[in-house]
């Protein structure tokens, strides 16, 4: 077998830690090291996945020179270290969005494109690589739904979005970017108009907002609608509530909820656990995430296309 990959990741917070815990169980990859900000945040996530500290992106590229690097910070600082990385020659795992504007996120695949010209750039979008979207986009691929006449889609989440997530990013580009993409991706077609509303409660102190409802015209001629919010109370029994439902005129498919049938009854109630997404299995990450990082993995390893580039990460973004 050809020697592993080295890969490191920079940011080890919620998201780039599962991308370490990838990297540390893929047989096809070596977990060289991984940078935080926050040092004893490194510390912890090095010692779970048996690998190295440095204390930044330029120590680590100088020391490991790795093949695969994972952007995992938040994307209002993204754009410096992508750089850096895609000047090491690294091959690069952008987390989503690009970036907090769109005129910052152009200037970064610009100059991204110029650099990794001839390397594999992927971005996060994970629900290009969860297996029920890519059943759906198979279906309506194969023309079994007929022409596509409407869509529907759901990420509704709880208060706690907000909290976390209010402070320092937003709901369209964070959350409603996914389905954004879906649509796109699902049927092959562009979003050319957009009526949107929005509800703005608790992220008033961020300038930004808890619910929006949008109707999108597509160049195929169907119409869809998506709902995403951050208002559901903290304590409901589904953290996340997805849903995804196309009409053709041959049919219907539809996704409902995220938590892959599962739900459990016990004294304190009802709940739904998340199983899509990021579950851990068997001590490794599993679910859409995994399904990503292999992609990006297989996609440098075997000389693939990876699942999402950077024009179509642009391109969610600008709707
Ligand atoms: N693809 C997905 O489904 C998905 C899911 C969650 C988050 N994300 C994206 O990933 C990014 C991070 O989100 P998160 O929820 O993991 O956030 P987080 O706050 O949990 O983690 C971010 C980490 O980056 C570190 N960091 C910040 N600035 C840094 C710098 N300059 N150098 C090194 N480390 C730095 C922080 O200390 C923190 O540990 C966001 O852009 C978010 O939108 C994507």
């Amino acid at each position: 077998m050809t020697k592993p990959l080295k890969a490191a990741v920079v940011g080890v917070g919620l998201i780039g830690r599962l991308h370490a815990m990838g990297y540390w169980q893929n047989g096809k990859t070596e977990l060289v090291g991984v940078v935080d900000q926050n040092p004893d945040l490194a510390k912890t996530v090095a010692a779970e996945f048996n690998t190295k500290v440095f204390s930044s992106l330029g120590e680590l590229i100088a020391a490991e020179n790795p093949e695969l690097i994972s952007i995992a910070v938040p994307e209002s600082v993204r754009f410096d270290l992508a750089i850096q990385a895609a000047k090491s020659g690294a091959n690069l795992l952008l987390e989503k969005p690009l970036a907090p504007t769109l005129a910052e996120a152009d200037r970064l695949v610009d100059e991204i494109e110029k650099i990794s010209a001839n390397k594999k750039v992927m971005v996060n979008f994970i629900l290009r690589c969860d297996q029920r979207y890519s059943e759906i986009k198979d279906q309506v691929a194969s023309g079994a739904l007929g022409e596509i006449c409407t869509l529907f889609a759901r990420r509704r989440g709880t208060s706690l979005g907000a909290d976390i997530y209010g402070p320092w990013t937003n709901l369209l580009i964070s959350t409603a970017i996914h389905d954004l993409d879906a649509i796109m991706w699902v049927t092959g077609a562009n979003i050319e108009r957009v009526y949107a509303e929005s509800v703005v409660k608790k992220c008033a102190q961020w300038g930004h907002e808890d619910a929006v409802v949008a109707t999108l015209k597509l160049s195929n001629g169907a119409i869809a609608t998506l709902e995403t919010s951050w208002v559901m109370p903290a304590n409901y029994h589904s953290p996340l509530e997805a849903n995804f439902d196309v009409v053709g005129t041959g049919g219907n498919a539809r996704i409902t909820g995220s938590n892959q049938g599962v739900e459990v009854f016990t004294e304190t109630g009802l709940s739904l656990p998340e199983l899509s997404s990021w579950p851990v299995f068997q001590d490794q990450i599993s679910g859409a995430l995994r399904n990503s990082l292999e992609n990006f993995i297989e996609s440098v390893y075997s000389n693939k296309k990876p699942a999402m580039s950077l024009v179509e990460a642009r391109n969610a973004q600008s709707v």
